[in-house]
């Protein structure tokens, strides 16, 4: 059992860092849905070696996912979480109330244009609305910090870095490293609905951005081809439904012609039901990590 302090009302979370920052000390901040795997551990993690007082938020935010989406099917693992969060070194979790975090008679929506359209964007309308709304509601519950986040998630970490830029929060957004299991699939709680057959199919999806990656780093600059090879290797795997593969700007996320310098490759990908994203840092003649 551990023995972390839990706050669920926002008063008492911003009482709580509120004290600690008149103390003198740094804030690091992990935003989560919960059900946390190492993935969320590797923020933690960083959060706890960078910031004197880390705190981890656990809230499921109805606000980000679709009519038909798994809101009421998202896997929930709150005291795991809780033992998780205290062994890596975290002080509080803040779990708020759906009401309070989400209220029906909230009229503010905040929005990201152009970023929030594409890719992921453009197969889950409202998606990132609702998290650029909570996330901006985090960020000003918890006040200046550092915000640790996942660049297994590209497109939402490039949206929240513009929008704390765009609304000069006095939030540091710092992106860390995907963490993929031995087989190379990126670890997300909803590899928690796959059964063993189908995780070994969604391996598929790492596999073939690493060998868009390798084509990219071996010369390869013509985007036509290299989306090709990419596409070939999920079609291949006769159980993956394909969504979108991209090679993209690393900043804008716009896609490009021609490699030059450093890309970011995105691809979305449906194992029966459960849809994953994944992504990778790709550079001409660069080993670079995803
Ligand atoms: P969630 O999916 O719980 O993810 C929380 C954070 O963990 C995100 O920053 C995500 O990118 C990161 N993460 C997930 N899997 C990871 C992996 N394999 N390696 C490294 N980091 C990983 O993302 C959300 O929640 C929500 O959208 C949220 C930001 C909390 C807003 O509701």
């Amino acid at each position: 059992m551990s023995s972390i302090q839990v706050v669920h009302s926002i008063d008492s979370c911003r009482l709580a860092v509120s004290k600690v920052r008149a103390q003198g000390h740094s804030v690091g901040f992990v935003p989560t849905m919960g059900a946390l795997h190492n993935g969320h551990g590797s923020l933690i993690a960083a959060a706890v070696k960078e910031c004197d007082f880390v705190v981890v938020s656990i809230f499921v935010n109805p606000l980000q996912f679709g009519a038909s989406e798994d809101l009421s099917d998202y896997p929930s693992t709150f005291q795991q979480d809780c033992d998780l969060a205290s062994t890596l070194g975290a002080d509080l979790v803040f779990a708020p109330d759906t009401t309070e975090m989400a209220s029906s008679t909230s009229l503010t929506t905040v929005s990201v244009a152009e970023l929030s359209q594409r890719w992921e964007g453009a197969s889950r309308l409202t998606h990132f609305d609702g998290v650029s709304t909570i996330v901006t509601k985090l960020f000003s519950i918890v006040g200046e910090c550092k915000a640790y986040f996942g660049e297994k998630d590209f497109q939402q970490l490039a949206i929240v870095r513009r929008l704390a830029a765009d609304l000069s929060l006095p939030v540091t957004v710092v992106g860390c490293p995907t963490v993929r299991t031995e087989s190379g699939l990126a670890l997300s709680s909803r590899n928690s609905y796959l059964s063993e057959s189908q995780l070994q199919d969604a391996t598929v999806i790492s596999e073939a951005l690493y060998t868009g990656k390798e084509l990219i780093e071996s010369g390869e600059t013509d985007v036509v081809q290299i989306e090709q090879v990419i596409t070939a290797r999920v079609v291949q795997a006769e159980r993956l439904s394909l969504d979108y593969v991209a090679v993209v700007d690393p900043t804008s996320l716009e896609p490009i012609d021609e490699v030059e310098g450093e890309v970011r490759l995105l691809i979305a990908a449906a194992v029966g039901e459960t849809r994953l994203i994944d992504n990778m840092a790709a550079a001409l003649g660069v080993v670079s990590n995803g």
